[in-house]
């Protein structure tokens, strides 16, 4: 059985029985009726997100965990890693793992970031306030998305490790500069601007479901703009949202890092073309992303964009990915390819819908300790030491 299939299975109930059986046999395993849901039972990313599905509304699920169109970059961002393999060594010293990584003149104690995701409070009460206990739980760095529905300052005033700010230029330049100063003065450490989102895709399971922000929940950070409110998505007449800018071009890269001391990173580039211009236009870094795959379908899986991206910036700039991590050994395999530090999306939203801040923490946890397990089998006790000979070719 395939992780894929695993995936698919997405909406068992988790029980100590079925998880504990093999996973060929989880899927089979029919759902216990009436068997409670102990977090201590889910043992790795795809338990988290079948268990997820059961404790979270019908219209977050379809959210959280649907993409653009026919899902197609969506499955395609999984299985480009199932068929990367990796080379193993032995008999090497691994008694000593040392996993940490520099990042834009800081240390981080292994690659894994959180990437941004909106509206948490749909996944659970806490939202971004229990997923930022979470992360300093685990040591981890989290991107906070400008659509939060805690405002990004007491996203800060809760936070025990540093934050990043996912930033989308809004229509209104000056709205937009006075979020980049509220992120400069909250303390947050950078700045992601994300290019791959002009417009959103169709979301055919988000709308099937409705999608909406429920009475009580906004973009806090937006208030104050007619546009706080609501969930507008593209409609059969409409394709623009009102809070997300068509018009955003390179031009506007300039103008923000003109006006911020912050580091810009870019988030979702995916042609090598842009990755190139990127680096010409100054930015910190990049992040390799799709988006989740839930704007353009059918375009290439980030992890094989990765390596036309990294030759493009030989090495001037740190290149992050994103889209499809479930595994240590995909971290692995990112790094490997040539990628300074990845994020995971979905996974660290189901750990929070499950178990609030602690599932937030259990995920990460679980991942670092998969990809120490695959950095010692593969013979690696560094991350300077996870270069291209890792993947068997
Ligand atoms: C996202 N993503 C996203 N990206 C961003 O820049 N700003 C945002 O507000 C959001 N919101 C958002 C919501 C939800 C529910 C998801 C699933 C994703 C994209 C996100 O940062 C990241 O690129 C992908 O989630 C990575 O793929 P995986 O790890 O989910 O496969
Ligand atoms: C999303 C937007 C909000 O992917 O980034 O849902």
């Amino acid at each position: 059985m395939t992780r894929r299939d695993l995936l698919r299975s997405a909406g068992m109930i988790a029980s100590a029985a079925v998880l504990a059986a093999k996973p060929a046999a989880r899927a089979a395993a029919a759902p216990p009726s009436g068997a409670a849901l102990d977090p201590a039972d889910l043992l790795d990313l795809p338990d988290f997100e079948r268990a997820a599905k059961t404790v979270m509304s019908p219209m977050a699920w379809d959210y959280v965990s649907g993409a653009a169109a026919d899902e197609l970059t969506l499955r395609w961002n999984h299985e480009a890693y199932e068929h990367i393999r990796l080379n193993p060594r032995a008999l090497i010293d691994v008694s000593q793992l040392d996993t940490r990584v520099r990042l834009l003149g800081r240390e981080l104690a292994f690659p894994i970031l959180l990437a941004p995701t909106a509206y948490q409070k749909l996944s659970h009460p806490d939202g971004e306030l229990a997923t930022v206990k979470g992360a300093g739980d685990a040591d981890a760095t989290m991107v906070l998305s400008s659509f939060s529905t805690v405002t990004l300052e007491e996203v800060a005033a809760a936070a025990s490790h540093p934050l990043w700010f996912q930033l989308y230029v809004q229509p209104d330049r000056d709205f937009t500069r006075e979020l980049v100063r509220r992120a400069e003065a909250a303390g947050y450490q950078a700045l992601v601007v994300t290019i791959d989102t002009p417009v959103l895709g169709p979301r055919y399971r988000e709308l099937r479901s409705k999608f909406t922000l429920p009475p009580g929940l906004d973009r806090a950070n937006l208030r104050g703009l007619a546009t706080a409110t609501g969930a507008r998505r593209p409609t059969e007449q409409n394709i623009f949202s009102a809070t997300l800018d068509p018009k955003l071009t390179w031009k506007d890269i300039a103008w923000l890092r003109s006006i911020t001391k912050l580091p810009v990173l870019l988030k979702g580039v995916q042609n090598p073309d842009d990755a190139t211009l990127a680096v010409e236009a100054g930015v910190a870094g990049i992040i390799v992303s799709n988006h989740g795959a839930r704007n353009l379908d059918t375009g290439p899986a980030t992890i094989d964009s990765l390596p036309r991206v990294v030759a493009k910036v030989e090495g001037k700039i740190p290149v992050l990915v994103d889209g499809g991590i479930r595994r240590g050994t995909d971290v692995v395999k990112a790094l490997g390819l040539g990628a300074t530090a990845v994020l995971i999306g979905r996974p660290y939203v189901y750990g929070l819908a499950v178990d609030g801040a602690r599932g937030v923490t259990r995920i990460v946890n679980i991942l670092r300790r998969e990809f120490e397990s695959a950095m010692a089998l593969c013979g690696r006790t560094s991350i300077a030491a996870i270069d291209s000979s890792v993947i068997w070719r």
